[in-house]
């Protein structure tokens, strides 16, 4: 048998370190991506010192846009990358806020945590990831972990819909960084070790236990790991340098979940009543059409897969229960059509660009309704064979 490989075209959720995004289906197509680099506030360090700061409202791409990639490192004034033997990078993460218009928080260096309230909101995950709150970070790691996030999908941020009334979304950086040029111990400063750092008191004063070897509590915003004696002070300005690939939302795209409006029966009859939504993304290896069924929601009436040229690649349609009985019951999607091509009848090229369509009926108004569809695609044809085994 040649195993088929097994593809989501939707629907995905996707753990980032501590970090989980729901992610939503999209197009793309290269020519459409834009690319900037910023830089966070500057940051001094000495030999041995500490920075641990929240910058808000650092810039970031503006409007309704998907993110496709998302990295950071930390450079020095004249632009060059900062050895981590020099500066470590313990941490930075990238979090999104809605702050009441009008407030300005950009010189604050608070905690998030610390503002929560009602001007202020740390914008939290939906759906699987729903409540965990971070976006983006990593840390010493940054510059070897690719951060891409494959079509067809994109993190949706930006949604003007989604921001609640008087309020506008920004983001904050928090950095956390231990300059360990001349220190006495490089690892023992980067782990955090008290000692290193005298600390007896955490950054709220409450005294750490005697247990407590080394971690956070000993290595806060400007503290001091302990330098070689007789070691230059030299004083360096830093900044994390973030580098971001979006593109911008477009209402035709199609998240993983969606609301369908309901049409105007006053001035549209009931047939014409409906949501049509298509998309068209990138397979970047291709093979062939092995089986094919979408998954709709109630309110579903059917969606297929094209090509660029309108082709028709795979269709399914919705039976809806017309009775009481298991497997029939009224009002529910009890089954979706399938397509089995003809082995090898169906071949998708690699890089090919594919169209996926969902049809809701819009004669009433539904909310989280989906589109996925789910392919099987097998790189080779089976043998004769293994045909004649079926
Ligand atoms: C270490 O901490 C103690 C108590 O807080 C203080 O008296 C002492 O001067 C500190 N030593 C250094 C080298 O910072
Ligand atoms: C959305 O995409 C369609 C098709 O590619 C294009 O015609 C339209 O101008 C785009 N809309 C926006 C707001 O970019
Ligand atoms: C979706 O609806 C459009 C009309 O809006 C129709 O042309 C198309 O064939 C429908 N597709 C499916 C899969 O039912
Ligand atoms: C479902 O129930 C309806 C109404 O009782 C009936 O007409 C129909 O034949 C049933 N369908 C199936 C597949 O049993």
């Amino acid at each position: 048998m040649v195993k088929p490989q097994q593809s989501w075209l939707y629907c995905l959720a996707l753990f980032l370190a501590v970090s989980c995004e729901v992610i939503t289906g999209l197009v793309l197509d290269d020519s459409m991506m834009k690319s900037a680099d910023y830089l966070s506030p500057e940051f001094a360090m000495k030999p041995g010192s500490v920075v641990n700061k929240f910058y808000y409202n650092i810039d970031f791409p503006k409007g309704h846009i998907g993110i496709k990639d998302f990295n950071a490192e930390v450079v020095d004034e004249a632009g060059n990358s900062v050895s981590l033997q020099d500066t470590y990078l313990h941490h930075w993460v990238v979090v999104r806020y809605y702050v009441r218009k009008g407030l300005e928080d950009k010189g604050l260096r608070s905690k998030p945590t610390l503002r929560q309230g009602p001007d202020f909101m740390v914008v939290r995950n939906t759906g699987v990831c729903k409540n965990l709150g971070q976006y983006f970070g990593l840390g010493s790691e940054t510059r070897k972990t690719v951060t891409h996030v494959p079509d067809p999908y994109a993190i949706e941020v930006g949604n003007p819909d989604e921001v609640p009334e008087g309020f506008e979304e920004r983001w904050l950086v928090n950095v956390h960084a231990i300059d360990t040029r001349g220190v006495v111990d490089r690892l023992g400063c980067t782990e955090c070790r008290c000692s290193l750092y005298n600390s007896t008191i955490d950054e709220y004063g409450r005294p750490i236990s005697p247990d407590y070897e080394g971690g956070l509590y000993c290595c806060y915003d400007q503290t001091q790991c302990k330098v070689k004696e007789g070691f230059a002070h030299s004083l360096r300005k830093l900044y994390l340098k973030y580098t971001v690939k979006w593109f911008d939302w477009n209402e035709s795209f199609l998240p993983v979940e969606y609301e369908v409006s309901p049409c105007d029966s006053s001035t549209v009859s009931s047939n014409d009543c409906i949501d049509n939504k298509r998309i068209s993304f990138n397979m970047p290896r291709g093979g062939y059409l092995v089986y094919g069924v979408a998954h709709q929601h109630a309110g579903g009436i059917g969606s297929a897969l094209y090509r660029k040229d309108g082709q028709a690649i795979c269709s399914s349609i919705p039976t809806y229960g017309q009775g009481n009985e298991v497997g029939n019951e009224s009002g529910y999607i009890v089954g979706m059509s399938t397509c089995y091509p003809d082995p090898g009848s169906i071949k998708i090229n690699d890089g090919e660009t594919l169209v996926l369509e969902s049809n809701y009926s819009s004669s009433q108004k539904h909310t989280g309704v989906m589109g996925l569809f789910y392919i099987l695609v097998s790189e080779q044809l089976p043998r004769q064979k293994e045909i004649s085994t079926f």
